[in-house]
């Protein structure tokens, strides 16, 4: 990789709308360079968070799935889908190394650290696909999504140091074989699936996304403890900068914004249409129908 850019801290790592802080009142009151340093430290946050999906869910899931893919030219992709996200992880940790050697020298986690028991519970279900057909829903949910943020990144380049920008453009190069990739494995394994096994699945998927996904807990927050340690003295305590966040867990607008029909609609289309998808459709999708 390139050297950095010398002014790669006074630009911004990801597109505000990418971050949760923005949609509360308490934006407002953050100084120029709060936010700055806030959009910074949660684009990082961002980075690992696409390395954790790609190793500790996409590539074992896959590994896992890949014999029992019924077409043969499906089940010779995913060699190629496993080869592209190793590469992602470990261009995606080159930059964060790149970004604050301090924490990344020796690994990829500083915010993310999903505890033993939901890391458990999640190599549990990875190794048995047909139980748990939702990871596959999940994972086309969330590559889908990453799509849409790399082209907010490519819609206004000059924003962001020029390293995160073409990772971002080969990101999404690769991404979209795949979601389509996801979607075969979806037609296969959730239309094998019993009904009954289709809507446990269901509330397990939609409960996933209120815990881990969609709204900000835990890392999320950890991010805040790293912006007071970064700038001592903030104009908002990071305790109400926290609280503000939480309030997100309950409002549609913000909801909207991260699965809306813009961000993943080929997620959308195919979950409004599939079997026994009830509770995650009505959740996190069909608020769009509502006026
Ligand atoms: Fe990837
Ligand atoms: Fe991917």
């Amino acid at each position: 990789m390139k050297p950095p850019d010398p002014d790669v801290w006074e630009r911004r790592f990801i597109p505000d709308r990418l971050t949760p802080l923005p949609f509360t009142p308490v934006w407002a009151e953050l100084r120029p360079a709060e936010r700055l340093r806030y959009n910074q430290l949660h684009g990082l946050y961002g980075l690992e968070q696409i390395i954790f999906f790609e190793q500790e869910l996409i590539v074992p899931l896959l590994r896992r799935l890949q014999p029992l893919v019924r077409d043969a030219d499906l089940r010779r992709s995913l060699d190629v889908f496993i080869a592209e996200e190793q590469a992602h992880s470990a261009g995606f940790h080159a930059l964060l190394r790149m970004l604050r050697p301090a924490w990344y020298a020796h690994g990829w986690r500083h915010f993310v650290h999903p505890g033993p028991v939901a890391g458990a519970i999640l190599s549990a279900m990875i190794r048995r696909p047909r139980q748990f057909p939702f990871l596959l829903w999940l994972v086309q949910l969330l590559e889908e999504r990453t799509m849409f943020a790399s082209r907010l990144f490519l819609a206004d380049e000059s924003a962001f140091p020029a390293a995160i920008v073409a990772a971002q453009r080969q990101h999404l190069a690769d991404e979209a074989d795949h979601v389509r990739w996801d979607a075969a494995l979806i037609g296969q394994l959730w239309h094998d699936a019993p009904p009954w096994v289709r809507r446990l699945n269901d509330r397990l998927f939609s409960w996933t996304l209120g815990e881990f996904i969609a709204v900000p807990r835990r890392a999320a927050l950890r991010v805040v403890d790293e912006l007071a340690a970064d700038l001592p003295g903030l104009s908002v305590p990071p305790a109400r900068l926290k609280a503000a966040l939480r309030t997100l867990a309950g409002r549609a607008d913000f909801r909207q914004s991260v699965f809306g029909r813009d961000s993943v609609p080929r997620t959308w289309k195919q979950a409004s249409t599939a079997p026994d998808l009830r509770c995650v459709v009505s959740r996190w999708l069909a608020h769009e129908h509502s006026p």
